[in-house]
């Protein structure tokens, strides 16, 4: 080592002041009041290994544009894999730097001295950052459809489980049509393979690398980012360099991603929630997935519905953060940007929290049948009876408004529309048959709705088949 170097090594030691990477320009440390507002490791430490991978493939990039010779490279790269074994066996120890990018650069000088200065040749924090929550952003979107699957699973099993019990549908929370149960969990299976769809496209839009993008315009060397975009495992290689650094458009892709499963876990828990309750009875969660009461012994509390619907709050909140935090920024990187992280770790924490919970309670729910029987009053079936009056000529406008008669009188008389007598329907209207009575019926009512969608024995299974292979398409392989 030269003079030169030594010194240089030892003020890389001396940066435990929390030392910045741009000392130089300055001559007093920040403020007391600035260094935890400036902070950020607490929130991109879970970054490292992302932080170390985009720093490997960058000096690998450097060194084929001849910036670094080959025994530079490899101390490097010796030097950021010893960093990665470190912080693996001690983490970050309490480090004092602002974030990760310049604890982890500290490390490596710590660990091969002054050649770490030439890490960061034509590379900012602006795109080596980016590059980081990117690569997260990559796998984090497959470790959430990982989650939706066992949640879709769960709840096309129960779907088959369910094709023949009907249970009553509901329009404005009120009886409207009997359906087939498995309708009702199909409903949910098909608003969760649309937010596959929305998590993997986010992927797409996250799989863009910045890196070679600098601060803003460019790197100065001839580093060659298709083979840094191989190396990385990126689909594509951003195109502006002032748009890349400050390109968050996938951070909103995956956030929205995230309230939209929010919104619709939300729905299946808000079910749940009604559905388990002593007034409905459907559906008995099971003791692993309620809780109960330190006062009224007689509780069996939601729990798992009621935390799922809550979650949805902050998932929606972290796509307004989102949003808001990009609104009216000037061209090129701000440091406004470093709020995105928290935002996208919370979505994809309360993800992969929410998910496989959702998913045990509805693995372990217990249908109840008779209770939903017991519950069905027969004026779900009025729309069929206004349907016969149809078939037999009778414009709908017009059965439509003698079903309404009929339920009036119905309700007058304090008893339910199957048990009128045939001698009103048959006043009501006179294409009224002896057999309309035989329209009381809960299956039949439900094959009637035999169209593509409907909630018919042959449309529920075709749309069981249809999730079936759409779970392969997806590449999500269905194990039942
Ligand atoms: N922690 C920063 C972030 O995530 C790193 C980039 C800092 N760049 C800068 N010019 N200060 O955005």
């Amino acid at each position: 080592m030269t003079r030169e170097d030594t010194a240089a090594s030892e003020s890389f030691a001396q940066r435990k002041d929390g030392g910045s990477l741009w000392g130089g320009r300055f001559e007093e440390g920040l403020a007391p009041e600035m260094v935890p507002f400036n902070l950020s490791l607490g929130i991109d430490s879970r970054l490292w290994r992302e932080d170390i991978r985009g720093s490997i493939a960058w000096v690998r990039a450097l060194a084929s544009a001849q910036v670094l010779t080959s025994e530079e490279q490899t101390t490097l790269i010796d030097g950021l894999t010893h960093v990665e074994d470190r912080i693996e066996l001690e983490g970050l120890n309490e480090a004092p730097e602002e974030d990760i990018h310049s604890v982890i650069e500290r490390m490596l000088g710590e660990a091969v001295g002054p050649v770490a200065g030439k890490l960061h040749t034509g590379r900012s924090r602006n795109d080596q950052s980016s590059t980081g929550v990117r690569l997260y952003g990559m796998a984090a979107a497959d470790r959430i459809c990982v989650e939706i699957l066992g949640l879709l699973q769960a709840l096309q099993g129960l779907a088959k489980s369910s094709v023949d019990v009907v249970m009553p549908g509901y329009t404005h929370l009120q009886q409207a049509q009997p359906i087939r149960v498995a309708h009702w969990a199909l409903s949910h299976v098909f608003r969760l393979l649309r937010d596959v769809e929305r998590i993997q496209a986010a992927k797409v839009s996250a799989a863009v690398m910045p890196l070679g993008a600098g601060a803003l315009a460019g790197c100065p060397f001839p580093v060659d980012r298709e083979a840094l975009r191989a190396e990385l495992g990126f689909e594509r290689v951003s195109e502006n360099s002032l748009d890349a650094v400050a390109d968050r458009d996938w951070v909103c892709d995956l956030t929205y991603g995230g309230a939209m499963i929010g919104v619709h876990l939300s729905c299946l828990a808000e079910d749940l929630a009604i559905f388990s309750s002593a007034e409905f009875g459907f559906v008995r969660l099971s003791d692993g997935f309620s809780t109960g009461s330190s006062l009224m012994p007689q509780k069996r509390n939601p729990d798992v519905a009621e935390l799922t619907r809550g979650k949805a709050g902050r998932l929606v909140g972290n796509l307004m953060t989102m949003l808001t935090l990009l609104k009216g920024l000037f061209t090129g990187y701000n440091r406004d940007l470093q709020e995105d992280k928290e935002a996208l770790f919370d979505t994809v924490d309360t993800l992969l929290l929410t998910l496989p919970a959702i998913a045990g309670a509805i693995n372990t729910l217990e249908l109840r049948p008779e209770r939903m029987r017991e519950g069905m009053e027969a004026e779900l079936l009025a729309t069929d009876l206004a349907d016969y009056l149809v078939r037999r000529g009778v414009p709908f406008r017009t059965s439509h408004e003698v079903l309404g008669e009929l339920v009036r009188q119905a309700e007058e008389r304090g008893i339910s529309l199957s048990e009128l007598p045939l001698e009103l329907y048959q006043k009501a209207h006179e294409a009224f048959g002896d057999d309309v009575m035989a329209t009381f019926d809960w299956l039949a009512s439900t094959e009637a709705r035999d169209t593509d969608g409907g909630t018919s024995l042959r449309s529920v299974r075709k749309q069981l088949e249809s999730v079936d292979s759409r779970l392969v398409e997806l590449g999500l392989v269905p194990n039942f």
